[in-house]
């Protein structure tokens, strides 16, 4: 099976052919990756318009470029895979038209995935794990715990009430007028400084609620930088050194808490999947891969072009769609909201991220 995946739900114009074989491998023959950074960088976040346009002028180039590495023909491919929500509507819009049109030209089935799903299986992708397994999804515009029970089958054990954690290393950054995208400057100018020079505050830890909130903690940070100007090197390096020691004990806190829950509900050999941008992250993973030793589970992650917006994740959702007959190709229409569990009941706070 080939199937051509499409992702324009953010601030990357992404194409990626993935081959299914019989052996059930999956192997990757192209990822091609534009990122609008250089475009964004002076805003200190993504700007939707400009985000949009960048996405027109892109997309062509981009899935062109996939196919051609692929060495396929467009014949060749058994369907079309494309982010249809959840993010902005306008690169939401521009990647599902493209993808309609060309499946419509090519007589393919198309296949609407949900970006968040693409991020959840992902590590299906390289390694045999089998459901239900946790996931400690962490992205720009998401962080919760869930429980993968299926293709499309999920239970939301936690979510942020405010910002998300990616959110909270990009604004952090800002503040320190670092650039963006703030998680890799930051986990980088981390490892020089000594995060037990200040304290941070860790929001709702120990509350009974697996749920997170980052924005006290940004302000905080925020307040720190403001009290203590100029910021020489030494301690802009221990503020994002402190900044990501609370963020780790945040994670770890709420994530022994869903261990625990998955242990007691679920069965005692528990697998915990990071995924998503922040999962990317060194000292984020080597903490709770330190962790999973004493408190007994097994802890995996995709390599780092997998865990930050790809359209590999989004070919390979669709593959474990049809895989399970579980696609409907003729109702592909965009949701900037789309929660992976549907279910879950509204959280307290302003700027829910559902
Ligand atoms: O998953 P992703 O590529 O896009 C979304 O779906 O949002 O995540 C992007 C987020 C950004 O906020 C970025 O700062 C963060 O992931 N990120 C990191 C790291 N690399 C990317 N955060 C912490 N440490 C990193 N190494
Ligand atoms: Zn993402």
């Amino acid at each position: 099976m080939i199937v051509l995946g499409i992702e324009t739900s953010c601030d990357e114009t992404c194409s990626a052919v993935l081959e299914y074989d019989k052996n059930q491998q999956c192997n990757i023959l192209s990822n091609i990756i534009y990122s609008q950074i250089s475009e964004h960088k002076d805003y200190g976040g993504v700007v939707p318009e400009i985000a949009a346009r960048s996405h027109i002028n892109n997309i062509d180039v981009v899935v062109q470029k996939s196919v051609k590495d692929a060495e396929i023909n467009y014949s060749s491919l058994n369907a079309i895979a494309v982010t249809s929500g959840p993010g902005l509507k306008g690169g939401l819009l521009v990647g599902v038209t493209f993808a309609k049109t060309m499946a419509s030209i090519l007589e393919k089935p198309l296949i609407g995935i949900n970006h968040l799903e693409g991020h959840a299986l992902t590590i299906r992708m390289i390694q045999k794990i089998s459901f239900p397994y946790l996931l400690l999804l962490v992205t720009g515009g998401h962080t919760q715990i869930l429980i993968v029970k299926g293709i499309g089958d999920y239970e939301r054990l936690g979510t942020t009430i405010d910002d998300a954690l990616g959110e909270a290393y990009d604004k952090t950054a800002k503040s320190l007028n670092l650039g963006y995208p703030g998680g890799p400057i930051i986990e980088k100018l981390a490892e020089h400084g000594d995060g037990s020079a200040i304290s941070f505050p860790r929001p709702l830890y120990n509350s009974k609620e697996m749920n997170f909130s980052f924005s006290g903690l940004k302000t905080a940070v925020k307040q720190e930088i403001d009290s203590s100007l100029p910021i020489n090197e030494k301690l802009r390096s221990n503020i994002c050194a402190a900044f990501q020691n609370s963020v780790i004990d945040i994670l770890e806190n709420k994530l022994q808490m869903a261990v625990d829950y998955f242990k007691k509900n679920y069965s005692n050999d528990v697998d915990v999947v990071l995924a998503g941008g922040v999962a990317s992250n060194k000292a984020i993973f080597s903490s709770i891969n330190k962790m999973s030793k004493k408190k007994n589970f097994n802890v995996h992650v995709s390599p780092k072009e997998l865990c930050t917006d790809n359209a590999a994740m989004i070919a390979w959702a669709g593959i474990e769609r049809m895989n399970s007959g579980n696609f409907h190709q003729e109702s592909v229409t965009i949701r900037t909201r789309w929660p992976l569990d549907e279910n879950a009941s509204k959280v307290r706070g302003a700027g829910v991220k559902a």
